[in-house]
């Protein structure tokens, strides 16, 4: 049981990018439990294929398609494909993502490239071809960009990715006031760390450096795939119609901790606190 009733998303169409792995599988199958009709893409087939059958195999709808989205055309075959298998689309989840940590200065051009093509180009890319039908048909729909929490503050050590993802929230914001007169709604979600293969490999590879990531979140853990599963079932649900341009932070406090000036001090104990108090109280 979870907190929705069954029927949620009943027949919502519903398209994840990257829906095969990680992140966009658990909203995939959270999306399916509550009634989507689902689409998955990703630039692997075999991945997609296997990720289809077992996600269906409790009866959803599942409609894979290998798709790279950083190209155009692809885009335009994938959007087809969902129209004529289910008649329309409701929701595109803009999931799809590349990233991986290095010191800025050791990057190629091309490694640049390969982050902002997967996140930047191709949410953008996304969009505009969902969008342009959803305008032409007059129908109303619903987006959901994966974005990070360091998409508003900036992040050493990821800059592609947080260029990128900044351009992404910027998306959202801007579209979700220029096509709202169509109907067609944006929202945004920035998660903390969720410990999938695809990012656990390229960003925290060593028991080390998870621990220090640990440190960083106030609740000391990492977030439950199936916690961003039910805030975004419930943000591309009807019930959200009036949330437009938001993006909803789910890092355990993670960002708030490394922000505010005097969190360090969490650190600090009794014994040490009973020492403060007695300069503290002295500059009275
Ligand atoms: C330095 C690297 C590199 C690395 C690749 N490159 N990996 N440079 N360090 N670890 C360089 C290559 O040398 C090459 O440049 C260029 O990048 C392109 O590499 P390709 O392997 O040809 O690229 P491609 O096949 O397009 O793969 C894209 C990718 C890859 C981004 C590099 O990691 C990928 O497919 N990722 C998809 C899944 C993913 O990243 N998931 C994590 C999402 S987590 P040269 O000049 O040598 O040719 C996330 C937020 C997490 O986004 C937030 C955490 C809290
Ligand atoms: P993931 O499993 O690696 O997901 C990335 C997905 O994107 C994969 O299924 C991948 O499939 C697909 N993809 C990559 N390049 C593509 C391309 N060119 N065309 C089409 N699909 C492509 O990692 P994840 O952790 O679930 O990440 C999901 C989302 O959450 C991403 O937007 C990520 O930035 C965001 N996020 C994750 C975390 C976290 O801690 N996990 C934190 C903050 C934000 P193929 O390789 O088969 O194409």
């Amino acid at each position: 049981m979870g907190p929705f009733a069954q029927d949620l998303l009943m027949d919502k169409v519903v398209l994840v990018t990257g829906g095969a792995t990680g992140l966009g599988r658990a909203m995939g199958e959270m999306f399916l439990k509550l009634g989507a009709k689902l689409a998955i893409a990703g630039r692997r087939e075999d991945v997609l294929k296997q990720a289809a059958a077992e996600m269906g195999a409790g009866g959803g709808e599942v409609l894979w398609k290998s798709c790279d989205v950083r190209d155009p055309e692809q885009i335009r075959e994938l959007a087809e494909a969902l129209e004529q298998r289910f008649g329309r689309i409701d929701v595109l989840v803009n999931n799809a993502a590349g990233n991986f940590i290095s010191p800025t200065e050791r990057l190629s051009p091309r490694a640049v490239d390969a982050v902002l093509g997967i996140v930047l180009h191709g949410t953008f890319y996304a969009a505009l071809e969902i969008g342009k039908r959803w305008i032409a048909a007059g129908q109303p729909g619903t987006m959901l960009n994966i974005v990070t929490t360091y998409a508003s503050s900036g992040s050493g050590f990821v800059a592609p990715s947080a260029a990128a993802k900044a351009g992404v929230l910027a998306l959202t914001r801007s579209l979700a006031v220029e096509w709202a007169r169509y109907g067609i709604r944006q929202v945004a979600i920035a998660p903390g760390p969720f410990p999938t293969e695809g990012a656990w490999s390229r960003l925290s590879p060593t028991p080390e450096l998870e621990r220090k990531m640990l440190d960083r979140i106030p609740l000391k853990r990492v977030g439950r795939p199936e916690e961003l599963a039910h805030l975004a079932a419930y943000l591309i649900s009807d019930y959200a119609e009036y949330l437009n341009g938001e993006v909803v932070t789910i890092d355990g406090g993670e960002w708030l901790q490394g922000a505010g000036q005097f969190n360090g001090l969490l650190d600090v104990t009794d014994e040490q606190w009973e020492r403060l108090a007695e300069l503290t109280r002295k500059g009275k």
